[in-house]
């Protein structure tokens, strides 16, 4: 199938475009490169660098006609979303809506978009969380993921547009940027292979919902098959705190390791897990990859990148 996926060069699309083009796929990436890599890029796909709100993405699809859209790129940053509400805006809600209306002129059927299922239910009262819980997102970033998601639903209910909206947990694993606010086991990873004390803000009995990469690249490609549409939780239905992620990768990083205590960023919601039943039942998906298995896969990708100098 021809297949565009957006946020190609980044930490989860990449893995995907590389489980695509195994398949088979004809795959074309569109990224700009701002928090992506080129070392991510897979050879095999057509690279079109450029911004999911320019007005050029009509000819590419046009030139492309994708069957299938992955729709990855974004502005992942919570922090820069309160920061800058509009700009979170521009890319992650007009950025979408140009890319979702071009695509649907140049003849394309079917969605599947990275929303988030962290952020999705602010405080939620029910954990593990399912997706009858009303959404009600505390933060730009999740509004705008939010909106993706009714204009979605809009579309698909008045042209024939099918979609699914995977709303991720925290998603770990090898590629995943060190450098950013987010992103607990990569950042704790890189710090404790260069001997540096992990930060931990609050008291580190913060919880999250800790998905492994390669769960969430089966559940993309699962859902990419079958014509069914609607939102679904992407989780493990575990909780795990921040504490219990510092002491898994001071395990397998084999050295002595410290952390310490900063406090708590303002914001941070305390506690999250996803109840991944909606997806089971309609997909047959659920993670299979153990927490310690996917953090020892994670902390030994880091450590070569770490020697060969690519960190
Ligand atoms: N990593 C997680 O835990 C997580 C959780 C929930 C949802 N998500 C969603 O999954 C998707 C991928 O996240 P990731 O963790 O791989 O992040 P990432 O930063 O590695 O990937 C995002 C990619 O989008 C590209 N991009 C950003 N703005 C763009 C623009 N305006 N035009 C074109 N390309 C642009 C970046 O260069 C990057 O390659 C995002 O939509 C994110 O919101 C991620």
């Amino acid at each position: 199938m021809r297949i565009l996926v957006t946020g190609g060069a980044g930490f989860i699309g990449s893995h995907l475009v590389d489980k695509l083009i195994e398949r088979q796929h004809e795959v074309s990436i569109l990224d700009n490169l701002s928090t992506g890599r080129k070392e991510n890029l897979n050879p095999r796909a057509k690279f079109y660098q450029g911004d999911i709100r320019d007005k050029q993405v009509e000819n590419l699809m046009k030139e492309q006609k994708p069957e299938i859209l992955f729709h990855l790129a974004a502005q992942i940053n919570v922090r820069k979303s309160t920061e800058d509400p509009i700009f979170d805006n521009n890319v992650n809600v007009n950025g979408s809506l140009n890319l979702v209306s071009s695509f649907l002129k140049a003849g394309g059927r079917r969605i599947i978009f990275a929303s988030t299922g962290g952020v999705m239910y602010g405080e939620p009262e029910i954990l593990p969380t399912p997706e009858t819980v009303e959404p009600f997102p505390l933060c730009p970033y999740g509004i705008a993921k939010l909106s993706v998601e009714k204009y979605l639903n809009y579309y698909h209910r008045y042209f024939p547009l099918s979609f699914c909206a995977l709303r991720f947990g925290n998603v770990y694993g090898p590629r995943q940027n060190a450098f950013s606010e987010a992103g607990v086991v990569a950042i704790f990873s890189v710090r404790l292979l260069r001997g540096q004390p992990a930060m931990i803000y609050g008291d580190g009995q913060q919880t999250r919902d800790f998905v492994f990469i390669e769960d969430v690249i089966q559940a993309c490609l699962l859902v990419m098959e079958k014509n069914v549409s609607g939102f679904f939780n992407v989780g493990t239905g575990r909780e795990t705190s921040v504490n219990e992620i510092f002491q898994q990768v001071a395990r397998w990083v084999g050295r002595p390791a410290i952390r310490e205590y900063a406090p708590a960023r303002e914001g941070d919601i305390r506690r999250s897990c996803l109840s991944v039943e909606k997806i089971r039942q309609a997909f047959g998906w659920q993670a299979r990859v153990p927490l310690e298995e996917g953090i020892k896969q994670t902390v030994a990708w880091f450590q070569r990148e770490e020697k060969a100098g690519r960190l």
